[in-house]
């Protein structure tokens, strides 16, 4: 057996999945074989989420019926507010959703069966009930009391709705929509790697989710969205961006939001995302952080020939639409639950244990001494 060790697993292919098709050499990525693109500009997130979970688009009757369901599990159990009332206030929020989703489990009448329809249903009531805790989590840690989901609103427009106490204007809830299509799902990456496998030991959906975010809280995988804003309010105005990513460069800093370990000429998901960015700022009257992206960008590209990933858009955009900046991957983690959901129920259906192995470079063979020889 060959002994060649492939650090973070650089090229390897370790299965095959139907779920999204990563194809960087076009800078195209797919769900279930329909563009990105082409899902952002003809559907709400609920339809994309519908695809990802079950394979096609739904017809309008089956939309209502996914939306219903959702919208029915939207509400949390008394214990999991007041547990997380309890949670200390300057918890981070990623930690607040892996405990939230963490407690789901105990409170699931079906955590122990990893039947497909029962995996589906579960999967539905953590995409359902997630947003929900970290919005009450976002109103407690201000002092603010908790607002309840509405049914008669979208999932976009709910989440503004229980966080700020009310649904801003439509071009800003379709731009936060587009951002969670963008974040659904993009094959195996770090996160839905660790939910399969935590699914590989037949381990539940609870369990794999968590893992999950945990996961993604790291900077170099979801994290980057909340590192891309620090960065931008490090360099405060545009200005100061030329003289900061040049210093950064030569510090040879890793500057946050740029590169990725698939795309190298551009993630497929940046031109929409800018774009919807564009219009955010445009609607705040706020061109701030749009002048330092551009020249950050364009700095990175010539002198390192290093592309934005789909972070560097949304950190600002979030920004902007009046989430503290903590939240940024909380919101992602509400958009993935529906690519990790997919993943896992993937896994279960044709499940092969993940165990790969090491290249031992530890001490040689050593004999023990008693405790009073050595
Ligand atoms: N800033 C500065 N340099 C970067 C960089 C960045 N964001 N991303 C990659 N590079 C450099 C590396 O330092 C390396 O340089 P070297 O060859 O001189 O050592 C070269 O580009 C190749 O990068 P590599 O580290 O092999 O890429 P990777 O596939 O292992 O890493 C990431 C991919 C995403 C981990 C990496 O690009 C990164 O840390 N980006 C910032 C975090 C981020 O935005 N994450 C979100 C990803 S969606």
């Amino acid at each position: 057996m060959s002994e060649e060790v492939k650090k973070g697993l650089l090229g390897i292919v370790v299965d095959e999945t139907e779920v999204s098709k990563v194809m960087p050499e076009i800078n195209s990525l797919t769900y279930r074989g329909y563009a990105v693109q082409d899902l952002c500009e003809f559907c709400r997130f609920e339809e994309a989420a519908y695809l990802i979970l079950k394979g096609d688009l739904p017809n309008s009757i089956e939309l209502r019926q996914f939306e219903k369901i959702e919208r029915g599990h939207r509400d949390l159990s008394k214990n999991l507010y007041e547990i997380i009332k309890h949670m200390p206030k300057k918890s981070h929020p990623m930690d607040v959703a892996r405990t939230a989703v963490s407690v789901m489990g105990l409170e699931d009448k079906e955590t122990t069966d990893n039947s497909q329809e029962a995996n589906t249903r579960k999967a539905l009531r953590i995409l359902a009930k997630t947003p929900t805790a970290l919005a009450a989590f976002y109103r407690i840690r201000k002092g603010k009391k908790i607002i309840k989901p509405k049914k008669e609103l979208t999932f976009a427009e709910n989440f503004f709705y229980m966080c700020f106490g009310k649904v801003p204007q439509k071009e800003i809830v379709k731009a936060f929509d587009v951002s969670l299509i963008l974040y659904a799902e993009h094959s195996f990456n770090v996160s839905t790697f660790t939910a399969r496998t935590i699914t590989s030991s037949l381990s539940d959906i609870h369990g794999a989710i968590t893992g999950a975010i945990a996961s993604l809280k790291g900077p170099l995988h979801g994290g980057a969205n909340e590192e891309v804003m620090h960065m931008m309010n490090k360099i405060k105005k545009p200005e100061n961006a030329l003289k900061w990513i040049n210093n950064a460069l030569k510090k040879k800093e890793v500057v946050m939001g740029f590169g990725h370990r698939v795309y190298k000429s551009g993630d497929s998901r940046v031109p929409t995302m800018k774009a919807y960015f564009k219009k955010v700022a445009k609607l705040k009257k706020d061109k701030k952080f749009l002048k330092i992206y551009d020249i950050v960008e364009k700095v990175m590209i010539s002198k390192k020939n290093i592309h934005p990933n789909v972070d560097y858009p949304t950190g600002p955009t979030y920004h902007l639409m009046g989430f503290d900046t903590d939240f940024f991957t909380p919101i992602f983690v509400i958009s993935r639950i529906t690519g990790w959901s997919a993943h896992i129920m993937e896994q279960h259906s044709s499940n092969k244990l993940i165990r790969p192995l090491a290249k031992y470079k530890g001490s040689k063979y050593r004999k023990v001494m008693l405790l009073n020889q050595r």
